[in-house]
């Protein structure tokens, strides 16, 4: 049935169900929601509620995201106990059906589908995607789809990395100068020698489309982890609020090149107060258990021998100005926790010792992520080695310039979160992510074909038991879930065959001299 990612267990029956107009949903009214949401648009099928439906969703005691599908030649019957396990069991039957029903169109082709039953229920629960809107701003309807492709991965967060040295994509009511002059930036250089592209890049989103983002995703079983980077990787909102840096006579500018650069926080009880406002703002839009911080690659060279902040570390009884970060890390999980939420951070957090009752994001490799499980701390698994789809999906030279790496989906596929770790500490890893940063990904098209077919790979590593992982035998089931892409218009990468940018596009190879 080529169900991706794999269920836990599929039982195939006899005969066939057909979908038809008169087909009505016996179901209570938020359920039978999920449903005509999912499947009115690809089917045409109104599924008008009656007490005697064919279609049948009933409360049942399964652990939380788990459903159970029946299909027989009379009806269609799903239990859940929760609205994730409605959302994922009608994205299963999505998939049941013929792919056209996955196009925003209604299909023409006979919906009728095999008898079958299923019981599913997710691996982990954090199974996540990120996604970097500050290296290139996403026009919100493209973030609309982007959760509609992650549901139909059975994927349940999604990550909105919101804040850069080259942009700034956050409204603040309160520092509006940061979406006035942090959004923007001069131009980019597209690639190493580029000598910059003279094109200025910029947006952000507003707080009121954002919460229409969440509530979008709310509905389709997805929540949205919002970030806001600090200390490092906030040139952005230095070049808006100069006097929150070290150096604000400097002239900051918003980055038009990519790395990691030395301007950072200047950790002054000022710059803490716009820490927490801004929060304070964030945390209205994005009801989050879970809040990203940050928190990685932050430089301490305009720290170190800076008398001003020497001095300050001192004040705050910490021995030296490297302490810094710790200092304010603790701070902000403090603050999350009086208002119920749990600080998630980078696995720089814990640089200084496990930072406790913080979520760690094991990025720069598992072993970080094994060391804060064995500490005692909880972790997403989101190593560079598997996860992050920025680096080159093959070693072809036609593949368009990117950050460097190679994460093939097969290697995707060998990612086994738990490696590492004894047993008694499983529960420890509450899941795994990949990553989308986009210095070099300046459209939706090119996010598509970096994150797919690749999260297909990871989405069923953060699904599925990996009793049965078995790469031959998901390539085949592959090769049948891209045609569904296919049907919405991803513009994936093929396991084999042309690339879809080849067919058009922009952008430089991957080595400018491999066609001549
Ligand atoms: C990271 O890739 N710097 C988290």
């Amino acid at each position: 049935m080529n169900l991706l990612p794999r269920p836990t267990s599929v039982t195939a029956g006899s005969g066939t169900f057909v979908f038809d107009h008169d087909l009505r949903i016996a179901a209570p009214p938020a359920w039978a929601a999920i449903a005509r949401r999912l499947l009115t648009p690809g089917t045409g099928l109104d599924l008008l509620p009656a007490d005697d439906g064919a279609f049948v969703i009933s409360e049942a005691d399964l652990p939380p995201e788990a459903y159970r599908l029946e299909v027989t030649p009379d009806k269609i019957t799903i239990s859940a106990a929760d609205d994730r396990g409605v959302n994922w069991a009608i994205q299963t039957l999505r998939q049941l059906l013929p792919p056209a029903v996955l196009r925003p169109a209604p299909s023409t082709d006979d919906q009728a589908i095999d008898c079958v039953t299923i019981e599913d229920r997710p691996r982990f629960g954090w199974r996540g995607v990120m996604l970097d809107v500050g290296r290139h701003f996403m026009p919100l309807g493209d973030l609309f789809r982007f959760v509609d492709l992650l549901a139909l991965h059975k994927y349940n967060t999604f990550q909105l990395h919101l804040t850069e040295d080259q942009g700034w994509r956050f409204e603040s009511k309160k520092y509006p100068k940061l979406q006035r002059l942090g959004s923007w930036r001069t131009e980019t250089k597209r690639h190493l020698d580029d000598h910059g592209d003279g094109t200025p890049h910029g947006g952000f989103y507003t707080q009121d489309q954002l919460r229409s983002l969440v509530r979008y995703a709310e509905q389709r079983g997805i929540t949205i982890v919002p970030e806001l980077e600090f200390p490092g990787h906030v040139l952005s909102l230095l070049t808006a609020y100069p006097e929150l840096g070290n150096h604000p006579e400097s002239g900051y500018q918003t980055a038009t090149t990519f790395g990691i650069f030395p301007e950072v926080l200047n950790m002054t009880d000022d710059a803490l107060t716009v820490v927490f406002d801004l929060y304070t703002e964030l945390l209205e839009i994005f009801p989050s258990r879970y809040v990203h911080v940050g928190g990685d690659e932050c430089p301490r060279t305009e720290w170190i021998g800076n008398p001003a902040t020497e001095r300050l570390a001192a004040e705050r009884g910490l021995a030296g100005p490297e302490q810094l970060q710790r200092w304010f890390t603790e701070r902000l999980r403090d603050w999350l926790a009086e208002r119920g939420r749990q600080l998630v951070g980078w696995d720089e957090i814990n640089d200084e010792g496990l930072l406790e009752g913080a979520v760690t994001m094991a990025w720069r490799n598992s072993s970080y992520g094994v060391a804060a499980a064995q500490g005692g701390g909880e972790v997403i698994m989101a190593p560079t080695s598997h996860t992050y789809f920025d680096y080159y999906p093959s070693d072809d030279h036609d593949e368009q310039y990117g950050i460097g790496g190679l994460v093939t989906t097969d290697r995707v596929y060998s990612l086994e979160p738990t490696d590492g770790i004894p047993a008694e500490l499983h529960d420890r890893i509450l899941g795994t992510q990949c990553q989308v940063w986009t210095e070099y990904m300046p459209t939706t098209r090119r996010v598509d074909y970096m994150l797919y077919p690749r999260a297909c790979a990871h989405a069923e590593v953060a699904w599925s038991d990996p009793a049965d992982r078995d790469w031959a035998e998901f390539s085949t089931r592959l090769a049948q879930h891209l045609i569904r892409l296919d049907a919405q218009g991803v513009n994936y990468r093929p396991e084999q065959g042309p690339h879809p940018w080849q067919q058009g596009g922009t952008g430089p190879l991957r080595r400018p001299d491999a066609h001549k």
